[in-house]
């Protein structure tokens, strides 16, 4: 938050007015022909001696005599306005000069931060642009070895290079589902640089939201046989929704890869769709669940309850600011908070076709 007291302003008020203008009593400026205060003073105050002296001496009767002015202390007093006046104007015109300078010197100044601020502004965005060139294409070059160890080790695990001995099994195994989490995670960090740049296009159509869980649960299903998980889909035949079916599939990809990272050995974990207004997805495990902390951070970019090198989940911390800006884009709200008894469970909305195209093809 930024607090809006601003700049320190220069002291105001009467106290600050005197000292001012008594500081402006020992400038030479107050008493130069320059300080068009000063003459101003000297002019306004002219007129004073010269009626009131003239007033006083034609009601005396007497002829008018230079001696006449030092008879009484009050014509002196008269006599001395000009220059009083001259003075009192004079000092008025050194406090504004030196209030003009004061704003000029601060405006100088902030004209010169800004520059600065843009400068600065310019260089970064230059940066990030750069960032996101390199990322890009290192997560790109990054994928081509990658598809080449994915599919080695898929024609080796099928025996299609030969035959190897048993005890290589277990060991390609790995590097296949090593690799095919590397590809995950770099499609993760491609993904992320689309929405996060802006460059996020739905391609939007009806289809079966059903059969895409269905398909986003089977890619599932050897962590979930290895962990024990039990899973419940609690899906209806068939449900078409309105949106785009590659980027909701990685929503329910993301989302369910949460679920069954954070599921402990032989949790339950369900899947369910229910038709309302609008498409409804529930997905729930049993894991640690979320303290407040994590639910405030939870969409926030490379955010994980647990960033320590030595954490027990792996991850990029990308899923969730992925599946966030895909839902955001089509409108749709999503909620993730504590399962009542334990663990977590997220929930989206989808949009279901308008109701017109529907009454158009029942009869
Ligand atoms: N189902 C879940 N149970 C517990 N914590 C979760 C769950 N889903 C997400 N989180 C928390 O949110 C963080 C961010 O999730 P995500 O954006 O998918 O990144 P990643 O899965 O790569 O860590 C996770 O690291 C975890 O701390
Ligand atoms: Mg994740």
């Amino acid at each position: 938050m930024v607090d809006d007291a601003g700049p320190e302003l220069p002291e105001v008020g009467r106290k600050a007015a005197m000292r001012d203008f008594v500081a402006a009593l020992k400038s030479p400026f107050t008493y130069s022909w320059n300080n068009l205060g000063a003459v101003a003073g000297l002019l306004w105050g002219l007129p004073v001696p010269f009626f009131s002296l003239l007033v006083d001496v034609l009601a005396s009767g007497r002829p008018f005599t230079p001696s006449l002015i030092l008879e009484r202390p009050i014509r002196v007093f008269f006599l001395l306005h000009p220059f009083l006046f001259a003075v009192a104007f004079g000092a008025m015109g050194t406090v504004r000069r030196r209030q003009g300078r004061t704003i000029a010197r601060l405006v100088l100044t902030l004209e010169k931060r800004a520059a600065e601020l843009s400068g600065a502004n310019a260089k970064l965005q230059e940066l990030d642009r750069l960032k996101a060139e390199f990322m890009a294409n290192v997560t790109h070059e990054l994928k081509t070895p990658l598809v080449a160890i994915r599919g080695y080790a898929e024609l080796i695990l099928d025996g299609k290079l030969g035959t190897f001995p048993e005890s290589q099994q277990e060991g390609f195994a790995i590097v296949r589902r090593s690799a095919e989490r590397l590809h995950r995670m770099i499609d993760e960090l491609l993904e992320f640089q689309k929405i996060d740049g802006g460059g996020l296009t739905l391609a939007i159509e009806e289809f079966d939201l059903v059969s895409d869980a269905r398909e986003a649960a089977r890619t599932f299903l050897p962590q979930i046989q290895e962990k024990g998980i039990v899973l419940h889909l609690e899906l209806p035949e068939t449900l078409t929704v309105k949106a785009d079916p590659e980027k909701i599939g990685r929503v329910l990809l993301n989302l369910l890869s949460n679920a069954v990272k954070f599921s402990p050995p032989n949790g339950n974990l369900w899947m369910a769709i229910r038709a309302g207004e609008r498409a409804l997805v529930r997905i729930a495990d049993e894991g640690p669940g979320l303290s407040d902390e994590a639910q405030k951070h939870l969409f926030t970019r490379f955010w994980q309850a647990d960033g320590s090198s030595r954490r027990r989940h792996g991850g990029s911390g990308l899923g969730l600011a992925i599946v966030k800006g895909i839902l955001d884009a089509h409108g749709c709200a999503i909620r993730i908070s504590p399962r009542e008894g334990r663990g977590t469970e997220a929930l989206f909305d989808l949009p279901l076709p308008a109701p017109a195209a529907v009454a158009e093809v029942t009869p």
